[in-house]
């Protein structure tokens, strides 16, 4: 718990501290700050954060304040505060992001931007994880998702979120780049997986630490993505994938992008897609093992379609993965549930005013997903995992997976599609089983079942898979 803090104390910045007789504080939302500099980040830490927030709602309702990882903080816990802060009033909040994080993935890439800069690269992304893009994309999905279970059925217990990754990945790079050589790929994913692993360490430039290894695992990306810029600048064409259109961009004034704005966002990308998409893939598996009834409906739903393409010798069209309507609410449900992004931060640029209270410059404001989507008053029974609250659409703002607003998630259809995809050929052709009993969530920093989901996958025997369709 201990490293916990110190890790993360370090991490955010604030130069500000609050100046209570300077600043008419009356006006500041209700809650307590806590002990100096530390404020409220060993109670954080100390216990289940979500316990945390949930407790400071019921106390003091929709809008509070904090101090926590060095900062003053106000929470938003309603919809109508995440819309002021995401929607609204967007151009009031900056990104925030410790500097530590923000060197490591490219001070360049579009999350930490905010006015023209980002909306040009916003602009670009969206582009290249368009619909009519995703649907591209399809066959050479399913081939990552086919032969990732493939090695995960050969009877060893694997660790299926460390398995996610991989897969999610090889659809990152496939959707960035499109067909990478080989030796290109291997040295991305290996230099990339320093990066990973530093990316939550303490920052300290000390050679040999994790933090300074992921440092010049970076370097070297940089030098691995000029190369692969270069290569594709010389076959002169023009692709839509990712790299192709950031390539081709041009502003008003004829301008192009830098090779480090190129790299920091491409590295941004792909570090927005890996573990979010990986949780999520895990949290699936977790709760459909929960709930074999409702695994039972989903593989009825996908062994029409198995079967509609010859028993699975046919490809998966787009206009299939359109049309999976249970799967497609069990993966809502799961993301209600799991909130693996269960807030952000942002902070104000200037002094704001929301319903009479203060958000002072320089304040963190953090909008919070997770109690949002774990309040009982949009969704009933919250901590019960039930599909079927999906048949009427949310109420506006109280669903937000992927954010909302100006910085909503550029990847959430690319997400989704990977994520129907996947169950589809999980579910036609394999079962599989948990290792150890252990339940309970693990924070890294995104939440995911404990030790990653162990567990073991079988391919099912032809006739098994007669008795399994045939009793369905
Ligand atoms: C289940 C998987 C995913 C979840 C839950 C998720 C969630 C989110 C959320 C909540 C945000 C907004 C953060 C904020 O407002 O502070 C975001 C932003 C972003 N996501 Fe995702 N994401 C997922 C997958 C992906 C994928 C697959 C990609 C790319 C291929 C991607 C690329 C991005 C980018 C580039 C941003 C920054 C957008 C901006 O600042 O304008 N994400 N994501
Ligand atoms: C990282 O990238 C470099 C190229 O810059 C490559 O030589 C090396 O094999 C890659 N992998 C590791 C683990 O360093």
């Amino acid at each position: 718990m201990l490293m916990h803090v110190f890790l993360f104390l370090g991490a955010l910045s604030c130069y500000i501290f609050i100046k209570r007789n300077r600043r008419d504080t009356s006006k500041l939302p209700p809650g307590s700050l806590g002990w100096p500099y530390i404020g409220e980040t060993l109670q954080l830490y100390s216990q289940d954060p979500n316990v945390f927030f949930a407790k400071k709602q019921k106390r003091y309702g929709e809008i509070f304040k904090t101090h926590i990882l060095g900062c003053p903080s106000i929470m938003l816990a309603s919809p109508e505060a995440a819309r002021f802060v995401l929607v609204n009033q967007a151009h009031l909040f900056k990104p925030t992001y410790p500097k530590s994080k923000e060197n490591l993935i490219g001070p360049l890439a579009l999350f930490f931007h905010q006015g023209e800069y980002h909306t040009r690269l916003r602009k670009l992304v969206q582009g290249s994880l368009s619909l009519d893009n995703l649907r591209r994309l399809v066959p050479d999905i399913e081939a990552i998702a086919v032969s990732a279970l493939d090695s995960w059925a050969a009877g060893h217990v694997i660790n299926t979120f460390h398995e996610m990754k991989k897969l999610s990945f090889e659809v990152g790079i496939l959707a960035i780049f499109g067909h990478l050589e080989a030796t290109q790929k291997e040295q991305l994913k290996e230099n990339y997986s320093i990066l990973d692993k530093g990316y939550n360490s303490f920052p300290t430039k000390l050679p040999g630490t994790p933090y300074k290894k992921a440092f010049l695992a970076r370097k070297r990306l940089q030098e691995i993505l000029k190369e692969i810029i270069s290569e594709r600048r010389e076959k002169r064409v023009t692709e839509k994938d990712l790299l192709g259109s950031l390539l081709n961009s041009k502003d008003e004034k004829g301008g192009v992008l830098s090779e480090d704005q190129i790299a920091d966002n491409i590295i941004g990308v792909l570090f927005a897609a890996q573990d979010t998409t990986a949780s999520a893939l895990t949290w699936i598996l977790k709760y459909l093992h929960d709930h074999q009834k409702l695994l039972d409906t989903v593989k009825a739903e996908q062994k029409v379609i198995y079967e509609s393409n010859d028993n699975g010798n046919l490809h998966l069209t787009w206009a299939q993965t359109r049309n999976m309507p249970i799967t497609y609410k069990v993966i809502m449900e799961s993301l209600r549930m799991a909130s693996i992004i269960s807030f952000t931060f942002r902070e104000a640029v200037t002094d704001v005013k929301y319903k009479g209270y203060l958000i002072p410059k320089g304040w963190k404001v953090m909008p919070l997903f997770r109690n949002i989507h774990h309040n009982p008053e949009f969704f009933p029974n919250p901590q019960e995992f039930d599909p079927s609250r999906f048949e009427v659409a949310p109420k506006p703002n109280t669903f937000m997976p992927f954010g909302s607003g100006v910085h909503a998630c550029p990847g959430n259809e690319l997400a989704k599609l990977e994520m129907l995809i996947m169950v589809h050929h999980l579910v036609t052709r394999y079962r599989w089983e948990v290792e150890g009993s252990e339940s309970g969530i693990q924070y890294g920093p995104f939440p995911i079942p404990m030790h990653g989901f162990p567990a073991r996958f079988h391919k099912e025997s032809v006739e098994e898979k007669r008795r399994i369709c045939g009793a369905s």
